[in-house]
Formats: structure tokens, C-alpha cells, sequence
């Protein structure tokens, strides 16, 4: 664990994809970093591997969230990634327990960390918190649903924060990234058919990497500290937009 002059990071959903390969870029980039996510074994060897902290988290808990609060003295940076889409359904046929639980996890969840740790960081004299939503925030695509929907909720708590917040010694970053082939992404949107997910890439030669956008994560939180970076939309070069993919 880290010592009193290290800046602690906390990153939700680090148990894989993004989340995992940016709590591990931010502890070799020297933060003490806690890792949250509902899978405890997975976040429990990562923290062991990057001498981090591991906390069991289902960030739509709020009560869960708010011990989880309690338990920290430090933190300098919040890394909200915990998130994902379910389902590629058109809105007339999507399910609303779907689009629901594409809410909690990436509006409410983001809600819920960043209220119970913003004393913490304002605390800590120089916050930065960080919003990973998605291009599907910023435009919508057929079958986007209600993960479009949630990611453009996620879009817009970062401009009401950023706005609120001026004048405090807080960051509002929003970074948002096109096609990533995570560990999780499209497997869960697919609802574990591995078929289906793996189509999502398929022809793609060169899609974002988790470490790419763990990379776009560290450089945006280790700016000085009056330099904010409100939005970073990363796309790989062979996706011109939402629909635009190059396909060998
Ligand atoms: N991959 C892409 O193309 C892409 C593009 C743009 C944006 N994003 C966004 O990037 C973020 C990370 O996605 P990824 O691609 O890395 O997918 P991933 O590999 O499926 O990872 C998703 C992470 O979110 C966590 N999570 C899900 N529900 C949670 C909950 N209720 N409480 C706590 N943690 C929860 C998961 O951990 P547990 O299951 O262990 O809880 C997991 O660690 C998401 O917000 C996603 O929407 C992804």
C-alpha cells in the first residue's frame, strides 16, 4: 500500500478491460491505486500484482458505496468506468429491464461514487474526477438503445459537474472512446455469445486496446493541475464514426 505523500487513484470496474489496464497504468505511474468491482478474486490479484487495494463494489449499491466512502482518508483522482451496454435491440424492441440496468450501472453508479467521494477530493486540495462514457454519448446508432441513452446521462453529469464545481480545486474529465476490445465489452452486450462479440471486431485490424485508453486515462490525469481536459473522444484510425468502421 502506498505511503502518506502518495496520490491515492480509485478506479470502479477493475476487475477487466479499461478498468484493469488503467489501474495499472496509474499505479506505474506512481499513484496508490483501490480497485472496486463486484468480482472480488479478479480485483484481489490485481491489487496484489500492483500493490494497490482491493474493495468489493457494486457501484449501484448506495449504502455499499457510502461505507466504501467512509473507509477512505485520500483521494486525489476517481476513475468512474465501472459500465457497459446490454443488448443491441432497436427501442422499439429493446426490454426496459435492460435499459434499466444500463441506468444503474452508468448514471446512477457514476451518481452514487462521485457524491460520496467528493469531500474526499475536494478534501485533498486538487480532485480530479474522471468519467469514462463512450462515442455512444455523443451520437446515437441503430441498436445503441438504451446504452446510448445512459452513456449521453453519463455525457451530461460531466458538464453539470464541471459547470458546478468551478472555482473548487476539481477536475471534470470526460474521456470518450469508439470501438475498445476489452476483456468484458462486447461479450456482455452480447449477452455471452462469444460469436456475436466477436463479430463487433471482426475485419478490424487494429481496434483500441484497454492499455490505449488506460493511456488517454493517465496522460489526461497527470496534466497540471489548472490544465482540465473536459472531453478526449479517442477513436481507432479505422473508425471515422459511430457507423464508419473500415473493414478489411
Ligand atoms: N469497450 C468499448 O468499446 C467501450 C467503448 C466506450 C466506452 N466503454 C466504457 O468503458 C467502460 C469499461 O468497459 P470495458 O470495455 O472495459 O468492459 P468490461 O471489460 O466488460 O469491463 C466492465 C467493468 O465494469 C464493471 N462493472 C459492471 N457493472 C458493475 C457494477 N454494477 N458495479 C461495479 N462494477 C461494475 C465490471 O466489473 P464486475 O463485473 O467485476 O463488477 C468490469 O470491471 C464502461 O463504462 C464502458 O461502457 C467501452
Amino acid at each position: 500500500m502506498g505511503t502518506e505523500q502518495q496520490k491515492v487513484a480509485v478506479v470502479t470496474g477493475a476487475s477487466s478491460g479499461i478498468g484493469a489496464a488503467t489501474a495499472r497504468r496509474l499505479a506505474a505511474e506512481g499513484f496508490s491505486v483501490v480497485l472496486t468491482a463486484r468480482r472480488t478474486e479478479r480485483i484481489e490479484a490485481l491489487a496484489k500484482e500492483i500493490d494497490g487495494r482491493a474493495y468489493t463494489l457494486d457501484v449501484t449499491d448506495r449504502a455499499a458505496v457510502d461505507a466504501f466512502a467512509a473507509s477512505l482518508e485520500r483521494v486525489d483522482v476517481l476513475v468512474n468506468n465501472a459500465g457497459g451496454a446490454i443488448g443491441s435491440e432497436s427501442v422499439e424492441a429493446g426490454d426496459p429491464a435492460d435499459w434499466l440496468a444500463m441506468y444503474q450501472v452508468n448514471v446512477l453508479g457514476v451518481l452514487n461514487v462521485t457524491q460520496a467521494l467528493l469531500p474526499t477530493l475536494r478534501a485533498s486540495g486538487d480532485g480530479t474526477v474522471l468519467i469514462l462514457s463512450s462515442t455512444a454519448a455523443l451520437a446515437a446508432y441503430e441498436g445503441g438503445g438504451g446504452y446510448v441513452a445512459a452513456k449521453h446521462a453519463a455525457h451530461t453529469i460531466a458538464a453539470t459537474l464541471r459547470l458546478e464545481l468551478v472555482g473548487e480545486p476539481i477536475r471534470v474529465i470526460e474521456i470518450a472512446p469508439g470501438m475498445v476490445k476489452s476483456e468484458g465489452f462486447a461479450v456482455t452486450r452480447f449477452r455471452g455469445d462469444e460469436a456475436k462479440a466477436a463479430a463487433v471486431y471482426s475485419g478490424v485490424s487494429h481496434p483500441l486496446s484497454s492499455e490505449d485508453i488506460a493511456d488517454t486515462v493517465a496522460w489526461a490525469v497527470t496534466r497540471p493541475s489548472h490544465v482540465n481536459i473536459d472531453l478526449l473522444v479517442v477513436r481507432p484510425r479505422a473508425q471515422a464514426s459511430n457507423y464508419k468502421i473500415h473493414r478489411d
